[in-house]
Order: C-alpha cells, then structure tokens, then sequence
C-alpha cells in the first residue's frame, strides 16, 4: 500500500493537504502508538500530533496511561479536560475519577447502595476508579464522540506500555462479555421482585437509569469496536528501539494486535545512532544497532518503517518535538494510511465459513481454541485470547478444520444438515 499519494507539508494549502490525503478526509484518522515501556511512545505521540496540527488538520493528542506524560513532553499543565494547546491542536490525558463522576455516578450509586445492603458499605468514585478497564472505557467513549460529531480529522493516542493497550484494544470484546452478563443478571433479579410484589431480598434493584447506562456501554462498546476494526480509520504504529528486548516484546505485541483484528501498518524506530557518529561510546552504539537494525528488517519487513535518530537531549517542548517529526517523516504526511489490511478476513461459500486470521510470529504450540455455548470461539495464543463470533447463520455448524499454516490461522465450518 505504497502507493497511496501523501500529502507534501505545505502550511499554505491546508484543504489540498486532506485531498491529498488518499483517504476520505470527513474520515476520522486515530493513530495509536504502542510499544514497551521507555522506547519514545509518548514523544512520537506529541510531534506527531503537532505535525499533523501544523498541516491544518483538527488534531488532539490525548493519553490513555495513568502516568500521563505528554503535558511534561509539551512542557505544558493539563487537567484531565481537553485543553486547546495551539492552533488546531487539543490535548486531554484522561483523567478517571473525572470521568467516572461524569458518566457512571448513576452505576457507583447502585453498587454502593447494593454493597450497603449487604453491609459491606459505600463506594465512592475514586474507589470504583480503581476497577481494571475504566480509563480505557472513558477513552473509547472520547473516540466514539469525536467520531460521530466530526470534532477531530486525527487523533492521535499516546498509550501505558504494551500490556495495557493491548487490554484496550481488546476491551470492546470483554466488556461486551460482562456487560451482557450484568445485564442478563440485573433482568432476571427485576422480573423475579416483580413477581414476589417488588420485595426480592434485601437487595436494592437497579433503576432505569441504571439498565440504560449498562445498555448505553454495551451499544458503545460496539461501536468503538467498529471503529478499532476499520483498518483506513484506525492505525497501530509500532514504536521500537534497536535492542534486543525491545525487538522480542514487539514481535510478540504484533502477533497480539492481529488477533485483536488491529491493522498494524507501520513501525517507528526511535533513537538510532546516526552512522558517522563520534566517540568509543558512540561508535559501540552505533555498530550494535546495526546487528539489530538488520534484525528487525528480517522481522518486520515488508511493513512500512519509519526512523528517527537517537537526540543529543531530551525531547521536551515544541522545538525539539518538531525536530523529531522532521526526523520520522520528513515530507510524509503522517496521517497517510501505509496498508488497510484487516489481519482477520471471513468469507462464506455455499456452506462453509472460513475465518483467517493473521498470527505472526505464532508456534502452533501457543494456540488454542474453545467453542462457547453461545457459538463463538475463543482462540488463545501465548497470554491473550480473543472471542470471535461467528455470524448468527453459522449458530451450530461444525467445526471442519483449524490449521496454522504460513502464519495465518484458518478454521472452517460447515452447516449442520437438518434432516
Ligand atoms: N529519539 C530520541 N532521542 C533522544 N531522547 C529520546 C528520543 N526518544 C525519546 N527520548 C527520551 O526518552 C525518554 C522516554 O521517552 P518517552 O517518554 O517518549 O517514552 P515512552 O515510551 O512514552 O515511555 P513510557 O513507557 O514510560 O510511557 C524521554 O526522556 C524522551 O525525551
Ligand atoms: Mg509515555
């Protein structure tokens, strides 16, 4: 995907610069930049969005990590509130017990209330808060909205390290999981008090208003699930050193988000020691990061791969944020779709359904799959798994084949006959 015409960085021609584009400009673009710990994830994030901001585009950089640092990279003081930063770029570093005041005080009250009626008393936000996924909810409702009002053109998602994007990324599936759970639960538990004349237990029942945030949570999730999965819409980059460790946890990441169906398009490799450099120390550097220069082309390539050098200093404030988007993009125009390949593709003839499923980087001994009651299968590999649901017109079929076989994983299912 090479091929798709990237805009030049011309300031003076904003409207061409989204013409330009190679995709449909009224097209949200959400660039998320993951990686291990320390390796430039949130540097990358800052002077990418300043980039795309300076080309004219409706940007906001916003940070989903509860040690949020792209106010210190702006040099900067954010309040867990989206702040305008410059022209055309807004900045917001989530901040949870915010939000959970904002959109969940009507569930914290029922928990409480229900904890009080079990005498194990109250909940307060900042005790919910601490409840795993509620920063990455919070942050895929921002997306949600600033998808569907057209508020941004780019949004770019400075994330934790690996682990915690990827339980982002995955969350749209396992929240769906619990909130069809709750909901089921909280029906039956109303139905039964109904029945009894509205005296069930002790138990406080949930409110209206409590069903519809749970609904509300489950439509959104599927809709942040739709848009997670749009490869021309959403874009990991993969932000890499040249080391060792740095390498073996990215390859490991890259096969994850394939199974989480991300689009994957391109790697960032920061902090390269320019060839010519002087010093022992230096030139020692440099001649180490060759070796895994070349390893990560035997890995990685044919992906997209972007550079950036290795700064004498910190990269704090505009200036040098600026030179570190010169450094990765030069003229390229960093919203530019490198590939548009989904990683998992379904196709249905007569009657059998194969679902493919890119899995790189995977020995056969890491995978394993589960079929549901509800028909959907679960495929683990190594610590992470996936629910992939079949399609309602594939609800009891057999399961013919599963094969991993030139990094791709393919099941097929037939029909069942009724006689
Ligand atoms: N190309 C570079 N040249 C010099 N310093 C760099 C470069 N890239 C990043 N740094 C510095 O490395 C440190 C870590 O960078 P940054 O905070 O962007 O990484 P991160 O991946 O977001 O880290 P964390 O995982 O802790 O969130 C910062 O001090 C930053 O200024
Ligand atoms: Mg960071």
């Amino acid at each position: 995907m090479d091929d798709i015409p990237s805009a030049m960085y011309d300031k003076s021609d904003e409207r061409q610069c989204l013409i330009y584009r190679g995709i449909n400009p009224s097209v949200m673009r959400l660039i998320i930049n993951t990686g291990k710990g320390g390796v430039g994830k949130t540097s990358v994030s800052v002077a990418t969005a300043k980039r795309c901001a300076d080309m004219g585009y409706r940007t906001i950089v916003m940070s989903t990590d509860s040690a949020h640092s792209i106010a210190d990279s702006m040099d900067l003081e954010l309040n867990g509130e989206i702040t305008n930063v410059m022209p055309n770029l807004d900045a917001l570093e989530i901040d949870i017990i915010t939000e959970m005041n904002r959109r969940w005080d009507d569930i914290r009250r029922y928990i409480s209330d229900l904890m009080m009626s079990q005498g194990i008393g109250g909940m307060t936000a900042e005790e919910m808060a601490i409840f795993p996924g509620m920063e990455m909810i919070a942050a895929l409702m921002y997306i949600i909205d600033f998808d569907k009002n057209d508020r941004y053109d780019v949004v770019v998602m400075d994330t934790a390290p690996t682990a915690e994007t990827l339980r982002l990324l995955s969350f749209p599936d396992i929240s769906n999981w619990y909130a069809d759970k709750m909901f089921g639960l909280l029906k039956k538990l109303m139905s039964i008090a109904r029945m009894t004349i509205g005296k069930f237990m002790d138990m406080p029942l949930p409110t209206k208003g409590v069903m519809q945030t749970i609904e509300l949570i489950k439509d959104q999730m599927n809709e942040a699930k739709r848009i997670l999965e749009d490869p021309k819409k959403t874009t990991v980059r993969l932000v890499v050193n040249p080391e060792k460790m740095v390498i073996n946890e990215t390859k490991r990441a890259y096969s994850y988000l394939c199974l989480y169906n991300k689009n994957v398009e391109c790697l960032i490799v920061n902090r390269v020691y320019p060839k010519g450099i002087q010093g022992e120390y230096f030139e020692n550097k440099y001649r180490e990061q060759e070796k895994y220069m070349e390893l990560i082309h035997q890995v990685f390539d044919p992906m997209k791969m972007m550079f950036s050098e290795q700064m004498p200093s910190e990269l704090v404030g505009w200036d040098m944020l600026d030179k570190l988007a010169d450094n990765i993009y030069g003229d390229t125009d960093p919203t530019t779709v490198f590939s548009d390949r989904s990683p998992m593709s379904f196709e249905l003839i007569d009657d059998i359904y194969k679902i493919t499923m890119d899995l790189p980087f995977t020995d056969k001994s890491q995978v394993e799959l589960f079929r549901t009651k509800d028909d959907s299968i679960i495929v683990h590999v190594g610590s992470q798994k996936r629910n992939v649901a079949l399609p309602d017109s594939m609800r009891h079929s057999t399961m013919i084949g599963a094969e991993l076989k030139d990094e791709k994983l393919i099941l097929t299912f037939k029909k069942e006959e009724f006689l």
